[in-house]
């Protein structure tokens, strides 16, 4: 049985100001201990969020794939790890958009991620247009089709987050859901193997919030969420892990 695994993505957003809701956060993960809550917060946040998460863990939300260089403005594994950091999000579509990064990008980041130590969050979802087009297992499908075959549960977490949701409001409905993460899990057991795919936890984001948390939590092969708005104050996301206790 897979643990609910709750995320948060504060996205670029976040001053020192915020680390109460860091704290009140963190508090409402040791009271439903039986969830699993992480928060990802942006770089310059990650080391006083570490400070006021006490056991919850913190983490950043991309990575670069090389372990150091000539790499202007970008962050190693081995940087984040020393920050306190346990866990990077890579190949978020926002990133895959604004910085054309491809599936191999997001892999490369994801291993390097392994290597150093930290768990890994890695986005698919696909665009309006491809949904429209039918084509959304197909997208997913090789938004994934690089994982390692000795990929397990323990260093990763893919997340489902077709981008049309993304702070829109909008969702697809339970079925549509329900539809493409069981697709994920087929895919995952072709490439890396039943064992494998059983492990690996399968998130789902895109305008998750408060009043439909526990209807999505309740859908089969949704292990959890990866929460962007929501996740920014405490009184919108406690009840969101609260949901998934
Ligand atoms: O990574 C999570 C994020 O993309 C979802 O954003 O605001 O729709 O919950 P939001």
């Amino acid at each position: 049985m897979r643990r609910k695994f709750i995320a948060g993505n504060w996205k670029m957003n976040g001053l020192k100001a915020q680390l109460g809701e860091v704290e009140s956060i963190a508090g409402a993960a040791s009271d439903n201990s039986g969830v699993d809550v992480a928060l990802c917060v942006p770089f310059t946040l990650i080391a006083p969020a570490v400070a006021a998460a006490g056991s919850m863990p913190v983490g950043a939300q991309d990575v670069h794939a090389a372990q150091s260089g000539a790499h202007t403005g970008c962050i190693s594994a081995a940087m984040l790890t020393e920050t306190g950091a346990g866990l990077v999000i890579v190949g978020h579509s926002e990133r895959r958009a604004d910085q054309c990064e491809s599936s191999g990008d997001a892999w490369a980041k994801a291993l390097a991620a392994r290597g150093a130590g930290l768990h890994v969050i890695l986005c698919c979802g696909e665009t309006e247009e491809e949904r429209d087009a039918g084509q959304t297992e197909a997208v997913v499908a090789e938004q994934i089709a690089a994982i390692p075959g000795d990929a397990h549960g323990d260093w990763l977490t893919i997340a489902y987050e077709p981008r049309w949701a993304i702070g829109t409001g909008k969702t697809p409905t339970e079925d549509e859901i329900a539809a493409t993460h069981g697709a994920i899990r087929a895919k995952l057991g072709e490439l890396a193997g039943k064992e494998a795919a059983d492990t690996i936890r399968i998130l789902y984001g895109g305008s998750m919030n408060p009043a439909n948390a526990a209807a999505i939590l309740a859908l089969s092969d949704v292990d959890g969420g990866l929460i962007g708005g929501a996740s920014l104050t405490a009184e919108k996301f406690v009840p969101i892990i609260e949901a998934a206790a």
